[in-house]
């Protein structure tokens, strides 16, 4: 997490670095600070807070003005959230000064060794033991700054993605990266860098992602040099051209990302099939999947790692696969998985699904299960992401930069990835016939029409927002494909409102969970058409009789469920396996407008960050 913005050209660095850091705001907003080189000294400003809190303080405190700078918004690790361990952090001789991306594990003996050599700490952080630790290198070995850097980095066991300046030498930055992602903008006799390409988008489309183990000189004028850490090898720059542009990371007259996102989805999930789905020809390209069919159509099994939203698509994912393909699938949270010493083999295929690519869990999970000889396939929606490139194939989900901290577009557009996955496979294993194939492709087709039409329910959505917004607790219900959904509505709600929610089988709840409903409890149930409609509705009137508020997100024209929910948001008809990318729309919408009426940061939750890029 934390997001890290550096610039070094002819262009006063305050503006970029500023607005880059609000454009960084989604990986973490607990502090802020900056660190700018005004031709004379380093002026540097940290705050607890904002990045906009940042702004206001640092205007009325320090000149802004310079040509290189760098800046950080902190998701806090070590040390909670205050002034003192916001980043940038000095060197004790006030010489150096950096900002941090990721975790130094060794810190504490690091930290040891430095104080026994008469080294001061002013923060809890791990950077500044790494600060010092560069300066320790530096001085006693009389080294350039790049070179101590490398020699303390070997050093050094953790993640980083870091950049650090020499108030001495104030025409480079050293930037070096381990396990956090570091992108670099290449413009004219100018280099930016940033946690994500978002913040120099509008000054160029050149860019190169440092590789793990990679660290980079930029000097004013002078070409970017790159090298291996360990082995100080030159590496060849290979610069990729952006495909990203200055709408996708704006709101575009929405309130908030995550609403704007939410309406995204038509666009999204057509741009994720688009060229991979031709209903005409009643074919599924995908090559991550074609190049590699043999090992699929050998495997054993799937097992889905992944955490959080993405966890919840693989849930969904293990009914279509099982259902459409007859493949055994395991959904494993990455955090458990990674620890426990899994059964793997070489007959396994490991889906690892992640929105950022750079989940720590989710990315440890596929190196360990590559370990062991697994096949590793990415879904991924950041392209060149860390766990995009771990795996040794995949498929992009093409949702677009998603900004919000809460997960939609995501979600729906990694079902459908998913989802076209299982059909390519179930057509080359002959678990499906031709005719059955070509159905759902069409009806795949006109899920995007679908999910517009869904979004037509939001003014009803709202006023059923009004009527829950003040519920302490909310339970949500579903069965089959649509008991993912209920997790994921949940999680939606509890994270953007911290209204406490739980989702579960629509069935398990007389196992347990019926003993919460009373009056005050809202219920949430999925209950379309298909499937397990009847012992769905069962459900229902258990929950009536006991006097429980019943939302039903149920199909088009349904109305057994009419006669019995306090409310009913429909949905447009299709097949069992495709309703979750309906379903979820509603759930969606109520969270947000459940989180806006209660005056929340929706795009900001608290605590949370969007990449969590530790463990
Ligand atoms: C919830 C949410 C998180 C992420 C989780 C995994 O709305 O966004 O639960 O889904 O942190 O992130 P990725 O998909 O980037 O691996």
């Amino acid at each position: 997490m934390c997001g890290i913005v550096g610039y070094i050209g002819h262009r006063e660095a305050y503006p970029i670095i500023i607005k880059g850091l609000q454009r960084l705001e989604y990986r973490g907003y607990d502090s802020a600070g900056i660190a700018l080189y005004d031709g004379e000294s380093i002026k540097l400003s940290k705050t607890k807070g904002k990045v906009a809190d940042l702004k206001e303080k640092l205007e009325n405190e320090i000149s802004t003005s310079g040509t290189l700078g760098i800046g950080h918004t902190r998701w806090a690790t070590h040390g909670v959230p205050n002034d003192v361990n916001s980043h940038p952090h000095y060197s004790n001789s006030g010489d150096l000064v950096i900002i941090h991306n990721g975790i130094i594990e060794n810190y504490d003996s690091l930290k040891k060794e430095l104080i026994n050599r008469g080294y001061t700490f002013k923060s809890d952080t791990d950077t500044e033991v790494l600060i010092n630790l560069i300066e320790d290198v530096k001085k006693n070995e009389n080294l350039k700054l790049g070179k101590a850097v490398q020699i303390a980095l070997n050093q050094v066991v953790g993640a980083y993605a870091i950049a650090v300046f020499d108030k001495n030498k104030p025409n480079e930055i050293v930037v070096a990266k381990l396990g956090s992602p570091l992108a670099i903008g290449i413009g004219e006799d100018e280099y930016f860098i940033a946690s994500d390409a978002s913040p120099f988008i509008e000054f160029t489309k050149n860019a190169i992602y440092l590789e793990d183990e990679q660290m980079a000189i930029l000097r004013r004028g002078k070409d970017i040099k790159i090298r291996k850490i360990k082995t100080d090898a030159l590496v060849d720059p290979y610069m990729q051209e952006l495909q990203l542009n200055l709408e996708q990371i704006e709101k575009g007259g929405y309130d908030h990302f995550m609403l704007k996102e939410i309406y995204e989805q038509p666009s999204a999930i057509l741009d994720t099939f688009r060229g991979r789905l031709l209903s005409n020809e009643a074919v599924i390209k995908l090559a991550g999947v074609e190049d590699n069919m043999k090992k699929f159509l050998a495997a054993d099994r799937i097992i889905v790692v992944a955490c959080g939203t993405s966890w919840h698509a693989g849930l969904v994912a293990e009914y279509i696969f099982e259902d459409l393909a007859r493949i055994p699938v395991e959904v494993e949270y990455a955090s458990e998985f990674r620890y426990r010493n899994p059964v793997i083999t070489e007959k396994d295929i490991v889906i690892a699904i992640s929105q950022s690519g750079e989940t720590a869990d989710t990315l440890a999970a596929i190196k360990l299960a590559k370990s062991k000889g697994a096949f590793v396939f990415g879904v991924c929606n950041v392209v060149g992401s860390s766990i995009a490139r771990e795996s040794d194939a995949g498929a992009y989900t093409h949702a677009g930069p998603e900004i919000g901290v809460a997960s939609t577009k995501a979600f729906t557009t990694q079902i459908t990835v998913l989802t076209l996955m299982a059909l390519r496979l179930a057509r080359a294993k002959g678990t499906m016939s031709s005719s059955e194939f070509r159905h759902h492709l069409i009806e795949l087709e006109t899920i995007p029409g679908k999910v517009e039409e869904a979004l037509q329910s939001d003014a009803y959505v709202k006023t059923v927002a009004d009527i829950y917004k003040d519920s302490k607790n909310c339970l949500y219900l579903g069965r089959g494909f649509n008991f993912p959904v209920a997790l994921e509505g949940a999680l939606k709600l509890k994270e953007i409102s911290y209204i406490h929610a739980e989702g579960y089988p629509a069935a398990e709840m007389k196992h347990g969970p019926i003993a919460l409903i009373d009056e005050q409890m809202p219920i949430i149930v999925i209950a379309t058409k298909k499937g397990h409609y009847e012992k769905v509705v069962s459900n229902i009137q258990e929950i009536k009789s006991r006097k429980g508020r019943i939302i039903g997100i149920v199909t088009k024209g349904d109305v057994s469920v009419k006669e019995l929910a306090d409310h009913v948001i429909e949905v447009p008809e299709t097949i069992e396996c495709l309703t979750p990318l309906l379903t979820t729309i509603p759930l969606q919408l109520l969270s947000y407008h459940i989180a806006v009426m209660l005056n929340k940061n929706v795009d900001q939750p608290r605590n949370l960050a969007k990449s969590v890029t530790v463990e």
